[in-house]
Order: structure tokens, then sequence, then C-alpha cells
């Protein structure tokens, strides 16, 4: 692994609170480590598929870049503290301190975590201000594909609480990146709360590891094993929201329905991320042909305010559709197109929002727009509804012979 943590001393009056940070940590990062996957059997092909998986990631090996923004130190050995808990995944963990960095660097990882504390008024470190003032108001940046969380650091006394990491929260979905772990804002007082954050961030990188094969299974259209797989990592973590979910989306896959809503279910009763989990259940809800039960989780899902991303709104623009509301699915798709010019928004959920207009031409434009943009959705289409209107129009056809995806995926998962 390689690790490269910049060494900077801390000052002696903030010493006492990073012990006390040590004790905490300590204790919740054993606890995850000890579930780390290791129990062998079904696993030790689970790994050996995963380090296949990784040596065909589009960044060639899957990347850890943490990112910290300090005047007083807090930050910095949170930042380490982290790096210190990813060390036994092997994963390559680079630590940066943001006053050194350009924003081309959150281009070079797949994972991006975010330790930030606020100044002034609701402003960034000084150092970081540069760096801060480029990725939460430039435009430009490309990060499609890298998945994110912000620890934020701050002080309730303050009126702009927590404002530098929230707003690096925002503008980093806005530059098309993946929230996996939801941002935790911290107090003065923030060892139980960092120290939560960094257990569920360490905990979701292993799952999403294990999930990985799980997809990589239903890519290659191998539902039953992808479901099996699934089922597996639930078992090492069973208060696992996200295991909890990818159980759900490999019955989707399957074809199992009534299996996916029963497993959405149980994941919107464990908590946290329940955007994504309504956003999930309407998708089968769709596969079901219950529109009105696929509309409700929809609109749900993109008053989610946790985990929301602009494909809830495009889901639930093709639900509005098919369900012969093209007055709602229409005004969807002007807020998604005005949306573009300030944040990324995937061509593909525009794509099937005019699919089930039956705008035919409009589809295809936004397919072919979606194919150009890499949009990640052509990773795993039987986590989307399928095209119906062009699903045999030879453009649409192309377009997935030239992406190497067989066209029935795109009519959903079937079991083998
Ligand atoms: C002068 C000063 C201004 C601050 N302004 C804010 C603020 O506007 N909002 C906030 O949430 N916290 C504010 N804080 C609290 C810091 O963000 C908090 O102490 C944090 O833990 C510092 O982290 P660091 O050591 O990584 O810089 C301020 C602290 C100081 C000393």
């Amino acid at each position: 692994m390689n690790m490269n943590t910049d060494q900077i001393n801390l000052p002696n009056q903030h010493q006492p609170e990073t012990r006390s940070v040590d004790a905490g940590l300590a204790h919740s990062l054993s606890e995850a480590q000890n579930s780390v996957p290791n129990r062998a059997n079904g696993h030790a092909r689970a790994v050996q598929d995963l380090a296949r998986e990784r040596a065909a990631a589009p960044f060639n090996g899957e990347s850890v870049l943490i990112l910290y923004g300090t005047v007083t130190g807090n930050s910095e050995t949170l930042a380490k503290k982290l790096a210190d808990a990813l060390r036994p995944t092997g994963l390559t963990t680079r630590v940066r301190d943001m006053a050194h960095c350009q924003p081309n660097a959150l281009t070079q990882a797949n994972y991006l975590l975010v330790v930030a504390s606020t100044y002034g008024d609701g402003e960034p470190p000084d150092d970081a201000a540069p760096f801060w003032q480029a990725v939460v108001h430039g435009n430009g940046l490309d990060l499609r594909g890298v998945r994110f969380s912000v620890l934020a650091l701050g002080n309730t006394t303050y009126d702009h609480f927590c404002k530098c990491g929230r707003d690096f929260d925002a503008a980093l979905e806005r530059h098309g990146a993946t929230r996996f772990y939801p941002r935790v804002d911290c107090d003065a007082d923030y060892n139980r709360s960092a120290a939560a954050w960094i257990n569920g961030v360490l905990r979701n990188l292993q799952q999403e590891s294990f999930t990985a094969v799980s997809e990589s299974l239903i890519r290659h259209g191998r539902f039953a094993e992808g479901l099996a797989a699934a089922e597996r990592t639930r078992a090492l973590d069973p208060l696992s929201v996200n295991a909890q979910i990818a159980v759900g989306t490999a019955s989707l896959a399957a074809g199992l329905h009534d299996r996916a809503v029963e497993e959405f279910r149980q994941a919107l009763a464990m908590g946290p991320a329940t955007g994504a989990v309504r956003f999930h259940l309407g998708v089968t809800y769709i596969a079901m042909g219950r529109l009105s039960d696929a509309i409700r989780e929809l609109e749900i899902a993109t008053r989610s305010r946790e985990d929301h991303q602009t494909r809830f709104e495009a889901i639930l623009g093709h639900a509005y559709a098919l369900a012969g509301r093209g007055h709602d699915a229409r005004a969807i798709l002007k807020e998604l197109e005005l949306h573009r010019a300030e944040q990324y928004v995937s061509s593909f959920g525009i794509a099937l929002i005019h699919d089930a207009l039956g705008e035919k031409a409009l589809a295809l434009a936004a397919l072919r727009r979606a194919q150009t943009e890499h949009a990640v959705e052509f990773g795993l289409m039987t986590h989307y509804p399928p095209f119906r209107a062009i699903a045999s129009d030879p453009g649409f056809r192309d377009v997935m012979r030239q992406l190497a995806l067989p066209d029935e995926r795109s009519t959903g998962g079937r079991e083998q």
C-alpha cells in the first residue's frame, strides 16, 4: 500500500484533545475492524473476484484520497486517524492538505474523503481558501465515478455552523461525484461524532468492495450468483443499510420483485439512506407495473435531504410519463435541463423520461449524449427501469453494442 501522510507537528495546546480522540476512535475502529470479512469460505472467492474487479477498475485499482483543511490541526489529526483506520484494507490511501492541492487532484481517486473546518464568517481555513473557491464556486470539474463523504468540523456557537464542510459536500455532488456515506457535522466536542463517521466510512468502503463483486456478477447476467454474493455481504454486517440495499437490487435484477420490495422495506426500517431506498423501491414498483406506488416512493426520494441525487427526479419523471402524467414529466425535464447549466445531470435519466413520453428521437439523442458523458448508469442498467419505446430501435441497439451491453439487459434482469 502506498501511504503518503504529510507530517506536520500539532500545536501543544491541542494534544489533550487529540489523545481523547485516539481513545474514542481506538474503541470504535477496533469494533469495525473486527468485522473485516475474514471468514474464509465463500469470501475467499469473493476476495479473488474483487481483486480482478479492482484490476479492471477505471482508476486502475481502488484508491482513496483523504483531504483536510485546517488551522489548528483537528482536521489533520482526524484525516490521519482515518488513514490509519484504512491501512488494513490494503486500499491505496493518500492524505493531502488542501492548502497544497489543485482541484484536479479530486479526479485522481475512486474515493474522496474530506475533513474540513470552518472559520470567520463561515469561511474555509485561510490556507485552504483557493482550493475551496475553485471547488465550491468553479465549474468544469468532472467527478463522475468518484465516491465521497465529508466530515465537517465546526462549533454551534458560530452563525455558520460547519459551512465549509457543507459547501464541499454540495459542491462535490454538483460536480457529479456520488456521496457514499452521509456528511457528519461536528461540534466543539467532536470525538464521538468523528469516530462514528470514520467507523461508518470504513464499514461502507468494505461493503462497497464486496458489493462490487455482486454487481460484477449481475453485469455479466449471473443473477443468482450476484444475489448470493449480496447475501454473503449482508451476512457479514446485518445492520448495514447498503448491504441490505444490495440484496434488494440483486433481487430486482433477478426478476424477484416481491422479494426486492421486502428487502427494501427492511432497509427502510434500518434508518439512513432513505432517499436511495425509496428510489430503488420506486424502480421496483415500476417493474411491477404499480405506478402509483412507484410515484409515491419516488416523490419521497426527491424530498430526501440527506442523500439526494438528481437521478431520483429523473426516474420520478419517467414514472409520471408512464402513468400518463405528461405535464408533470415535462416539468421535471425542464427542471433537469435548467440544473444542467450549473451541475452534472446525467443524460441517461433524461433519455428515460423522453422514452416513457414516447419521444423516440429525443430519447435516442439523450442516450447518445449519456454515452459520450460515460454515464455511470450504463454500468448497472438493472438498477433502472428498462427503455421501452426505443428498445427495438437500431440506434438503441447500436449504443448497447458500442458499450458491449447485451440488449436484454436494457429490458431488466432475468434469472438464468
Ligand atoms: C476564530 C474562529 C472562528 C471560527 N468560526 C467558525 C464558524 O464560522 N463556524 C463553525 O462552525 N465553526 C467555527 N469555528 C470552530 C472551528 O471550526 C473548530 O474549532 C474546528 O474544530 C477547528 O478545526 P481545525 O483545527 O481543523 O481548524 C471557529 C473557530 C475559531 C477559532
